[in-house]
């Protein structure tokens, strides 16, 4: 059985077509079929520990390693240009499998202050399960991250960037450098930008994670995970974590997911041209106040943003006056847009996140960084997700709600 390969000579195009996938020997089949059986037959009898056998076992029970997770688990290393990826069964499990493999007793994480809520809340709560103590910091002010490592006890800086919902940019290769300097391992979670708009690994990052469940997917119906880097940190993750304990991906939703990569390329481009044009709509708009939006020239990180991504990406926040008010109304009166959670679905969907509720339940900051929130959030602000839509449509749509 051959583990995840990448096709480092072709285009990121070709590489989300290509990579992962064969023909298959016996039916001759062009696109991956799915392989959904639990078992598999061996043809002399195996052990039955995962730590009996080394990288090129073959598959023995869908749990270890299924061919279809292996398609997908294929297409993501190659455009990560990493050496291996392990597929979960969900972005958190991803997340989870990353803390709990290289986290222990006595460790300290630094970790981003604004990010995904479910993985803030999660780091939170390590104190109280394994004895890791974590510490907020702006991870785009780099000097606030230095001041915060604790040298030989720090093993984990935890970012995100663009981070949701603050589309925050942090800069990869200058926090690897810290990283290396202290020894720690640097995690990126990298879902919004996509290895379409960002190569965390190239830039020095040591492992990059993944909500499979948004543009990845990007058909809104699957919930998956993965994590890509070294051959050694991934197989730790696949044999440990992956096989004990966190949750695997089934074979059907890696299928869907693969098939949702292969036009990942084309699709991050229509989503990033429609959030550009979302976001200047939005911009000019008399009710809106703020736009965040890494593709508009007076983003904070709007530099580094070219720098450091191939295209924006599709998720953009703004704030509006009253946007309680609004935020009561808009389930009501959407038709184009869904007023739903999540991202990076073809289709758009908004979400109110207000700043008092967002820093009492998943943030939790300490006065400083709480200012810096409110300083770019405002009371609320609404998080949109610029599907594939005709953006005319949707701007047509915003105006309508903000000019009510
Ligand atoms: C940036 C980011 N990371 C991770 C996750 C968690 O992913 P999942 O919902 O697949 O567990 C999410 C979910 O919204 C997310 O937005």
């Amino acid at each position: 059985m051959t583990r995840s390969t990448s096709s480092p000579n072709y285009r990121q195009q070709t590489k989300a077509v290509l990579a992962g996938e064969a023909v298959d020997p016996i039916t001759g089949a062009s696109t991956p079929s799915i392989v959904m059986s639990n078992s598999f037959v061996v043809s002399e009898p195996q052990g039955f520990s995962i730590n009996s056998f080394d990288e090129e076992r073959p598959y023995i029970y869908t749990r270890w390693d299924n061919p279809t997770v292996q398609v997908l688990e294929g297409k993501l290393a190659s455009l990560e240009n990493a050496e291996d990826c392990a597929c979960f069964g969900s972005g958190m499990a991803a997340t989870a499998a990353v803390l709990h493999g290289f986290l222990s007793s006595g460790d300290h994480i630094v970790a981003s202050d604004v990010h995904y809520a479910g993985a803030s809340e999660l780091i939170r709560s390590l104190k109280g399960s394994i004895n890791v103590d974590s510490t907020r910091v702006d991870t785009s002010d780099l000097d606030m991250v230095e001041d915060s490592i604790r040298p030989g006890k720090t093993k984990l800086i935890w970012t995100e960037t663009p981070s949701n919902p603050l589309l925050k940019i942090t800069d990869l290769r200058a926090l690897a450098d810290l990283a290396t300097k202290y020894q720690a391992r640097l995690v990126v979670d990298s879902t919004v930008a996509t290895p379409i708009a960002t190569r965390p690994i190239e830039l020095g990052v040591d492992l990059v994670v993944h909500s499979l469940s948004k543009y990845i997917g990007g058909h809104g119906d699957a919930i998956g995970g993965a994590v890509a880097g070294s051959r050694e940190l991934v197989e730790h993750l696949r044999t440990t974590e992956r096989v004990h304990i966190e949750g695997i991906l089934s074979p059907f939703n890696a299928w869907l997911i693969a098939r949702g990569t292969t036009t990942l390329p084309v699709r991050m481009k229509a989503h990033s041209t429609n959030a550009m044009q979302v976001a200047e709509f939005l911009e000019q708009h008399p009710r809106v106040s703020r736009v965040l939006y890494p593709g508009l020239p007076n983003h904070p990180g709007h530099e580094l943003a070219k720098a450091q991504m191939d295209c924006f990406s599709s998720l953009l926040s703004f704030c509006v006056s009253d946007g309680p008010e609004l935020a009561k109304r808009l389930p009501k009166v959407l038709n184009v847009i869904h007023y739903a959670v999540s991202l990076g679905s073809y289709r758009s969907l908004i979400y109110w996140l207000p700043t008092d509720e967002m820093l009492a339940t998943a943030y939790l900051l300490d006065e400083e960084l709480s200012q810096r929130y409110r300083s770019m959030a405002g009371e609320g602000i609404f998080r949109l997700a610029v599907g594939l839509e005709d953006p005319r449509d949707l701007c047509e749509e915003l105006d309508q709600v903000l000019s009510t």
